[in-house]
């Protein structure tokens, strides 16, 4: 019984028109890509698990979709691309020119509890620089994942970057007494402050072995926005000041690279992942209805954890599910384009015996062509090539089959010309065919 049969929750099917989307993005996102320079690569959708109970961090490695494989292996289906990409560039460190610029477009798999823009598998463009420590290539990625969004139609009243850098952050919490194996844990609960409330947040932080100052530092931190007001409270500690130096650096850079208007300064956002070690950044809607369009930042040790190689690292993860929410609230999505250039419809069996080889010469001279599988009336034809949007048909009947020739009419115009069969793909690569 077929009709029993349903989807997995989570999962989507891509019928033509939603495939439209789809591609519509994927096209954006190689094209940007492209255009800073970066090279695609690929990985295997299903990874060892420990992989990723290394160092991905918690979150994700509750949503991961494990099983031991047939030969006892302990597997999981890819939750992200880093660890993957960690695994290869550390495989091949030494061989590789570096910096290193990839980017992929992975599909994804998270057991996610059910939310908007949540789903259990999605597309993820990532954009990864390796081996650059200094902050230009943190600048020239934020600026690729701001150029995605303006080639996609947003403008920075509609998107807006949220940029934080752990390295300031563990300066202040080590300046206001949070100890350096407390750090990751505490990064924990900040990545939760807009879920949850602020006594909660205070409890949790409490459970950290936190006084009650360094609680209250820690939350008056996160509530920092711009870094003049980051310079005002701390400039004047030099552990902080120094990274607070290279941060207005970075922000130059943002500047240099045309994107600063799109950019906050925002020490709440810390992300979910453990292996952040530097800058950090997500892509909102500027209303804050949907949730992170995209994520990313340094993660300078990761390759050495799952690589065995010391090189400094960086790059951002963008989903399809937000992206496309996000572009069709403001109505930049594409319609679906159906649109084929010929319809070659016949009568008889001498003219399906044409149509079937003009078909096949307008196909090998780079036209789409199609036919009626099963003979229908003229009119009947001419429908369908209506709505399959065709530009042209291509008429083979009774009349034209008996003198060796074909109608050419323009869908649009219903303007009709003559040719002689053989001159028919001639007849549209010269462009004559007046068919506006
Ligand atoms: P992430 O923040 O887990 O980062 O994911 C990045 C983006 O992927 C999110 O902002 C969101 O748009 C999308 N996304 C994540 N999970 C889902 C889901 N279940 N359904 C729909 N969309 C989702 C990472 O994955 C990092 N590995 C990114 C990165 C690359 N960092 C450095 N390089």
């Amino acid at each position: 019984m077929m009709t029993d049969f349903q989807g997995l929750p989570g999962f989507r099917d891509f019928y033509p028109e939603d495939f439209v989307v789809r591609a519509h993005l994927t096209r954006i996102w190689r094209d940007v890509a492209r255009r800073y320079g970066f090279e695609e690569y690929d990985g295997p959708p299903l990874e060892e698990l420990e992989l990723y109970t290394r160092k991905s961090g918690e979150e994700i490695v509750e949503q991961l979709y494990e099983f031991e494989d047939k030969g006892g292996r302990r597997v999981a289906l890819r939750p992200e691309m880093t660890p993957t990409l960690a695994r290869m560039v550390g495989a091949r460190a030494r061989a590789l020119r570096k910096p290193i610029r990839w980017y992929s477009i992975p599909q994804l798999f998270r057991y996610e509890r059910k939310q908007r823009g949540r789903l259990r598998e999605h597309f993820q463009l990532n954009m990864d620089i390796i081996g650059v420590a200094d902050v230009i290539a943190d600048a020239e990625l934020i600026a690729a994942a701001i150029d995605i969004c303006r080639a996609a139609g947003l403008d920075a009243s509609q998107i807006r970057a949220r940029v934080s850098d752990r390295r300031v952050l563990a300066a202040i919490l080590g300046h206001v007494g949070v100890p350096d194996d407390r750090l990751e844990a505490v990064y924990g609960v900040i990545d939760r402050l807009d879920r949850e409330r602020r006594d909660r947040l205070e409890e949790k932080l409490a459970g950290l072995g936190l006084d009650a100052d360094a609680i209250e530092a820690v939350l008056e931190t996160t509530a920092t926005r711009g870094i003049e007001e980051l310079r005002a409270r701390y400039g004047d500690v030099p552990a902080v000041a120094e990274t607070i130096d290279e941060l207005d650096r970075y922000l130059e850079h943002v500047d240099d690279l045309g994107v600063a208007e799109f950019v906050d300064i925002d020490l709440s956002v810390v992300r979910g992942l453990a292996y952040y070690t530097g800058i950090v950044f997500e892509l909102w809607d500027a209303r804050r209805e949907l949730r992170a369009v995209c994520g990313g930042g340094r993660y300078d040790s990761l390759l050495d954890l799952v690589g065995g190689i010391d090189m400094p690292a960086l790059g951002f993860g963008m989903g399809d599910v937000v992206l496309a929410e996000l572009l069709a609230d403001h109505g930049l999505l594409p319609d679906r384009q159906t649109g084929i250039d010929c319809f070659v419809a016949y009568i008889g069996p001498e003219g399906r015996r044409r149509a079937l080889r003009v078909a096949q010469r307008l196909r090998r001279a780079g036209h789409s062509a199609v036919y009626d599988f099963r003979e229908r009336r003229l009119g009947s034809q001419l429908k369908s090539a209506d709505q399959l949007g065709a530009r042209l048909a291509i008429i083979l009947g009774p009349q034209e089959v008996e003198v060796g020739q074909a109608r050419i009419r323009s869908m649009s115009s219903g303007d009709e010309r003559v040719v002689a069969l053989e001159d028919v793909v001639e007849a549209l690569n010269e462009g004559d065919t007046k068919d506006e």
